[in-house]
């Protein structure tokens, strides 16, 4: 007989079905728990409650376990490419070598985007934030790229064209801020390589193409390519769950990855570290801030929900960035002090009490200030990333049999019934 939970409330009893995941995972299955008791459950944060079943990625939080489609993301970031991970979580299976080369041929083909998006980089203000720009752009591409049938091979342009284009728009960005000549994507680059030249080359100093630096993004695109489903993730869902198409959908993922608790941290960190370093603050100062309740301030890059030990897509980021700097004989004094700041609070009581950890985005900055990417396009380069993921996430909920519009309950704690006061009453 299948697990059940049994739920005693005054003198009822009910028993809930238990829904056991492919790695133990166990959830109650509350489906029918208001029809049955009246009853609604109430998490703030949805830290208990799973949204979905779904087969594409595996977290173990206490083991600091990530793995996408089965693969542990230490051997992706080892052997595979970007390219090959974003078609291992959209196809669900590795490619063969003629579908990985026909995946390029399709992302090279849909690697320009129409002509006229480029005046909306000119209307907007020019300190516009990276961000903000790349959610309207994600959006406005509907408009360009409208799917015309809502079929299988229909979606897979849609998705090959997003993947494409998002790269092309984030440094069409990053030029237009600049005041400098669009640099249109190559045939005979790699998908990272590419967007190292579209961001770096210009007329003076044409960009020539570091393989170690390739390999750097490429992992770093990999380490951030899904992360089951976190705030933007579930965005996506619950906007996609409405039958939105899914450059809305993934739009409104990019808006929800802006957070500083989320995927703004990247930025967030190394504005902390800058500040101290300038400042010449202490880390220990600095985590006794940390701590202190009475003081708004979070160590960023440190603590995770799922995460009760080391993320493991730090350690692996921590390994690029000693190399990335190595390599470019770069002697970054962030990278110093974020290593001292780790050292102080890992052997800090609270830290150590609250399990919390460094995370993705404590050393991620440092590589990517090391390519030269500005700080306020770091969290881009995180949702450049997220991309497969968020895809991956939006086409499995559109197949999921058990799917229904999201719409939570609530607690209602606002004024019972009264009456509406003319304004001359009041
Ligand atoms: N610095 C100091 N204290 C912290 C921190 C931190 N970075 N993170 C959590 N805490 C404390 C928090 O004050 C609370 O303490 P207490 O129980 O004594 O009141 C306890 O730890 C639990 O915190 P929480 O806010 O309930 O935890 P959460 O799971 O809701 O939040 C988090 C997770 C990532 C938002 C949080 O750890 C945080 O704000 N970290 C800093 C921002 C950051 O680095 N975000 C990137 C996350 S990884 C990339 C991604 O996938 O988004």
């Amino acid at each position: 007989m299948s697990e059940t939970v049994k739920i005693i409330y005054g003198d009822q009893t009910i028993e809930l079905p238990v829904i056991i995941g492919s790695e133990g995972e166990k959830a109650v299955d509350i489906t029918q728990l208001r029809n049955k008791t009246g009853f609604i459950t109430y998490d703030p944060g949805f830290a208990n409650t799973g949204s979905c079943k779904s087969a594409i990625t595996f977290m173990d939080g206490e083991k600091g376990i990530l793995r996408y489609r089965g693969i542990p993301v230490e051997q992706l970031a080892e052997h595979s490419s970007f390219r090959e991970t974003a078609y291992l979580l959209v196809h669900d299976k590795l490619p063969s070598l003629r579908e990985l080369n026909r995946f390029s041929i399709l992302l090279n083909d849909h690697s320009l985007v129409h002509e006229d998006m480029r005046q909306f980089y000119e209307t907007f203000p020019r300190a516009s934030h990276p961000m903000g720009l790349l959610s309207s752009m994600v959006n406005a591409l509907r408009s360009f790229y409208p799917e015309l049938r809502i079929d299988e091979e229909e979606i897979d342009m849609t998705v090959t064209r997003l993947l494409s284009k998002v790269r092309t728009l984030a440094a069409m960005s990053f030029k237009i801020s600049r005041g400098h000549k669009v640099v249109y994507p190559r045939p005979d680059l790699s998908y990272c390589a590419n967007f190292l030249n579209m961001m770096f080359d210009t007329p003076v100093r044409p960009y020539l193409v570091d393989n170690d630096l390739v390999r750097a993004l490429d992992v770093f695109w990999i380490l951030h390519a899904d992360h089951e489903q976190n705030c933007s993730t579930s965005a996506v869902r619950l906007v996609g769950s409405a039958r939105t198409n899914l450059y809305a959908s993934i739009s409104a993922g990019i808006a929800a990855l802006w957070g500083p608790l989320h995927g703004g941290a990247n930025q967030a960190v190394i504005e902390m570290l800058t500040q101290v370093h300038r400042n010449g603050e202490t880390v220990k100062r600095l985590v006794e801030r940390a701590k202190d309740k009475n003081d708004p301030f979070r160590l960023m890059g440190f603590g995770h929900r799922v995460y009760k030990t080391y993320d493991p897509r730090a350690l692996i980021m921590k390994g690029v960035c000693d190399k990335v700097l190595d390599r470019l004989k770069i002697d970054d004094p962030l990278l110093d002090l974020a290593k001292q700041l780790e050292a102080v609070a890992l052997e800090d009581d609270y830290f150590v009490s609250h399990n919390l950890y460094p995370n993705v985005d404590f050393y991620s900055g440092i590589i990517l200030r090391a390519i030269g990417i500005p700080t306020n396009m770091f969290t881009v380069m995180f949702a450049i990333g997220r991309l497969p993921g968020w895809i991956a996430q939006w086409k499995e909920s559109m197949d999921d049999p058990e799917w229904r519009i999201g719409r939570p309950r609530q607690v209602y704690t606002g004024p019972r019934l009264r009456d509406y006061t003319p304004i001359d009453d009041r």
